[in-house]
């Protein structure tokens, strides 16, 4: 594609205009946003408003001027991104405590059932937290095996599977719907990362009959550095599961302030301690604009951005790890490249921002809502420039070109 080809894709971009609403710093082409989603314009006013106006002048009294029902009114907005109806997704936490809550709920909930299966390879936080699990749990054990061989490893054992539907370093893509199948088929339960997921490519929780999910949004919600997570628990599962982490604000009457611990009815359960507020409303300005896209144009143009970036990325004569089907992918493309490290110290010394994942992947972030065909274009012209050179392979080449 040339440049001139590629200003015309952007100028017929149905999606052009989300652009201006981001805050990009010139001579950057940011290829990390499914690491770090980028600032939205407005998100800087809304935590100037929370800070000065609400926290400032309304001062305590912002707790019932909206502050309490932060959680649950920007869970029911990310619910309509994810497949999830109202009352189903609670903003708490961060994914890996989320991971704590929901596995150990399920595992209290089934005591016939000790095993959690997932991939080997998954995110390291899920496979990290399920082992502090089961750890905590008697009996319990955590089953990890490589993709192929899950289906196999799928038995009545099982008391959940937890997968993360896109993967952070491949982008590879679960089938959603046929893995929660298989789960079921067997008595366990599904339960989700969305990490990659939401706000890049379809996800139809309750489409696909998933039980639990969790997911980030400082990625392509564009929450912000450290936006708190979120959990799914699909309503048919909401009375039987509990909170392991039984905090007042998942107490059906926290301001009773009563000794014992009651579970409030539904997804507020979910939440522990104090929302974290300042958060919140940075996460929920980047939720609020994301919901003004349509997810069909989102997957479109993901699509067409990651086929412009594989075709050049094949004509260079690089390895690309992500499949080639959109159904089968997400909104990332990684080549696997023995010097991926420099190469990608070189590439952000240019101006062009992706990241590295050991020990050979070149990751490269396609989010729909502020990235162009132009940017695909030149940031490819880049890379080029530098594989034909060969200097990134001089240890001192990203310090000495470095764009400040
Ligand atoms: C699939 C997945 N799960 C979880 C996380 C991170 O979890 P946390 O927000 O708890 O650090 C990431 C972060 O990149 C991720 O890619």
């Amino acid at each position: 594609m040339t440049l001139d080809e590629a200003r015309a894709r952007d100028a017929a971009d149905p999606l052009r205009g989300f652009r201006q609403r981001f805050d990009l710093p010139e001579g950057v082409i940011y290829l990390d946003g499914n690491s770090l989603g980028a600032l939205p314009k407005a998100t800087a006013a809304a935590v100037a408003d929370l800070t000065t106006r609400q926290w400032g002048e309304r001062l305590i009294r912002s707790w019932n001027e909206g502050w309490i029902e932060a959680p649950l009114r920007i869970g029911d907005k990310i619910a309509r991104l994810i497949g999830a109806a109202p009352g189903e997704v609670a903003v708490a936490d961060s994914t890996s405590v989320n991971l704590f809550k929901l596995l150990t709920a399920a595992l209290r909930a089934n005591p016939d059932r000790r095993v959690i299966l997932s991939e080997a390879g998954n995110f390291p936080t899920d496979l990290h937290i399920a082992e502090g699990v089961v750890a905590g749990i008697p009996g319990a054990t955590l089953r990890v095996v490589p993709r192929d061989q899950l289906a196999e490893a799928l038995d009545d054992k099982v008391a959940v599977l937890m997968l993360t539907h896109v993967h952070y370093k491949t982008a590879e893509r679960f089938d959603m719907a046929a893995w929660t199948a298989r789960a079921h088929e067997v008595g366990a339960l599904a339960l989700w990362d969305l990490s990659h997921s939401a706000g890049a490519v379809p996800a139809d929780l309750n489409g696909a009959n998933a039980d639990l999910a969790v997911g980030c949004g400082y990625k392509y919600l564009n929450g912000g550095p450290g936006a708190p997570a979120y959990l799914f628990v699909a309503a048919r599962h909401q009375a039987a599961l509990v909170n392991p982490v039984s905090g007042w604000m998942g107490h059906a009457a926290p301001f009773d302030f009563a000794d014992g611990y009651a579970p409030a009815p539904g997804i507020k359960r979910w939440l522990a301690g104090t929302p974290p507020v300042l958060s919140l409303a940075a996460l929920e300005v980047g939720v609020d604009l994301m919901l003004e896209a349509d997810p069909a144009l989102i997957a479109a143009k993901s699509a067409a951005l990651f086929d412009t970036f594989a075709a050049i990325g094949d004509a260079l004569g690089l390895e690309c790890v992500s499949p080639r089907d959109p159904a089968q992918r997400g909104s990332h493309i990684s080549f696997r490249h023995p010097q991926a490290y420099p190469l990608c110290q070189a590439l952000i010394a240019h101006g062009v921002i992706g990241d590295f994942r050991a020990p050979d992947i070149l990751r490269l972030g396609l989010t729909p809502l502020y990235l162009g065909f132009e940017d695909v274009v030149r940031a490819s012209a880049i890379l080029a420039d530098l594989l034909a050179t060969g200097a990134y392979r001089d240890p001192q080449y990203a310090a000495r070109h470095a764009v400040t």
